[in-house]
């Protein structure tokens, strides 16, 4: 499907389908859709809107037929003007792809900018939430099914005819694109089985696809690097781990550098300390984290901002076997911090450890992390918000106002030194992990050891990276949570 924009108006563009709108309680439409009213005999005024077959209730999509012209309108309801926001714009699209898609016959649609009428709000910024929700909408799994989804829908069409705002339009749509694309691409990379992604794939597939340069480590060269927490981790797999480093430094002087480290366990079956079977079904997908930096980075490579990125992922699976890492086990990691090994499930932040250790070498001004790291902050938070934690308060403040700007949610978690107490260890510097209670804040600290000084974030994706009901963007298993946060904090921020 491919996303444009003509300067036009939404009248003189020939689709099968045609998207208005309008608010909660509107009796006369006004703007574009009101043009579109009057242009059909005043079709929604007097026939949809009186019939009070339409409320303009937020989500609501009314179908009406065209007879003569064998096509549609579809008249989408946009709630109460005053609870109205960009990531309803989002969904909305979203809602409406997919519902062409469920229709035989429709391969076009054109559609108002939502948005950016009455409700005032940036063009700029609809048109990237109609990009982006009209790409999201559009994405499903079907690799592996000998029945393709049905796609039908071959262009979506955002209509504007005011000069100023089409200029401002094309600029957030073109960027909605990228976004959208690379949050499928993540998706589709989350969603596929672990016996077809496990760390050299993985690895093969961001050096394909990231967009920058991409250097790939072997297991004989993270020794040499000192990473023996991240090589316990994965020494129970017959998949060799690998160390993926991807960098995008900008043509003019960076305004900053940042460093983005993703968790990238392509199975976590929990080693020794053997997950449940319930708990084990889902953890193909411990490599969201892994999946959304490349992403970042494909989309970094073409907005080319100011920003010098570094991207880090430690991919390796988390097996039972002979060799696999156990209980009691005490390792080395890259700072010479010892890990005493409580629990052999809690495997992402001791191969984090090593991959914030070599981040904070390559003297950033910020490390970010994103992993799927304990199932505490699912049940803290459910899959309505994701975890953040960090050492820099003011940093995590900005990163949740950008979030929340780019229709993602996170909540702060606390990081208070008691949460620690549960770490201590007789043997070491440090074990893993020490009970369930305060989980994903313990897992923050256990982090924070490994970072001396550089101001760090650290995003707990658990229970938002993959889910099994569908949210308000109508987006089922792989979400690609965090992805659309990253790319704004770090082009934008
Ligand atoms: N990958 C899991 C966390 C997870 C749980 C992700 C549910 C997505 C959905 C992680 O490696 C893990 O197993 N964590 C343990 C830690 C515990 C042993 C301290 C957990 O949360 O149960
Ligand atoms: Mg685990
Ligand atoms: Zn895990």
């Amino acid at each position: 499907m491919k996303v444009k924009i003509e300067k036009k108006s939404i009248l003189d563009i020939n689709a099968d389908v045609t998207v208005v709108n309008l608010f909660e309680g509107v009796k006369v439409p006004s703007g574009v859709t009101g043009i579109t009213d009057k242009a059909y005999n005043n079709i929604i005024s007097d026939f949809v809107i009186k019939s009070e077959k339409f409320e303009g209730k937020y989500g609501e999509i009314y179908e009406l037929p065209l007879i003569e012209q064998h096509k549609k309108i579809f008249i989408t309801g946009l709630g109460k003007q005053s609870e109205f926001s960009l990531t309803k714009i989002r969904d909305l699209t979203a809602k409406v792809v997919r519902k062409c898609n469920g229709s035989k016959n429709i391969n076009k649609v054109v559609s108002i900018l939502h948005g950016a009428g009455i409700a005032g709000l940036d063009p700029e910024d609809c048109a990237q939430m109609i990009a982006q929700g009209a790409i999201s909408g559009n994405y499903s799994f079907d690799k592996y099914k000998s029945k393709k989804d049905n796609k039908n829908l071959k262009e979506f069409i955002i209509a504007e005819i005011d000069d100023e705002k089409y200029k401002k339009a094309k600029k957030g749509m073109e960027r909605g694109i990228i976004i959208g694309e690379c949050l499928n691409m993540a998706r589709d990379l989350i969603n596929d089985s672990s016996q077809y992604i496990y760390p050299e794939t993985l690895a093969d597939f961001a050096v394909k696809n990231s967009g920058v340069k991409t250097t790939v480590y072997n297991k004989k060269q993270i020794k040499e690097m000192g990473m023996n927490a991240f090589l316990a981790v994965g020494q129970g797999s017959v998949h060799e781990p690998k160390f993926i480093h991807m960098e995008y430094i900008p043509e003019k002087k960076a305004k900053k550098k940042i460093a983005i480290v993703g968790k990238g366990i392509t199975f976590d079956a929990g080693g020794l300390d053997l997950k449940p079977p319930s708990s084990m079904l889902t953890m193909r997908d411990d490599m969201s984290g892994a999946a959304s930096v490349i992403a970042v980075m494909r989309a970094v490579s073409e907005i080319k901002p100011d920003v010098e990125v570094h991207a880090i992922i430690a991919a390796c699976e988390n097996m039972p076997s002979g060799s696999a890492y156990k209980p009691g086990d005490v390792i080395i990691s890259k700072t010479g911090r010892s890990i005493e090994i409580d629990n052999t499930d809690a495997e992402g932040r001791v191969t984090l450890a090593d991959a914030l250790a070599y981040a904070e070498e390559l003297k950033v001004d910020e490390i970010i992390d994103i992993a799927t790291l304990t199932g505490a902050c699912m049940v803290a938070l459910g899959t309505v918000a994701s975890g953040i934690m960090g050492n820099n308060d003011k940093k995590i403040k900005e990163f949740i106002e950008t979030a929340e700007k780019a229709g993602e949610r996170f909540w702060q978690l606390p990081m208070y030194e008691e949460y620690g107490e549960s770490l201590k260890s007789d043997i070491a510097d440090t074990k893993n992990t020490g009970g369930r209670m305060g989980g994903a804040s313990a897992a923050g600290i256990f982090l924070s050891g490994f970072v001396s000084k550089t101001p760090w974030i650290h995003l707990d994706i658990a229970g938002t990276a993959f889910i099994d009901k569908p949210n308000s963007e109508g987006i089922k298993n792989a979400t690609g949570i965090g992805i659309r946060s990253l790319i704004k904090y770090i082009t934008e921020g």
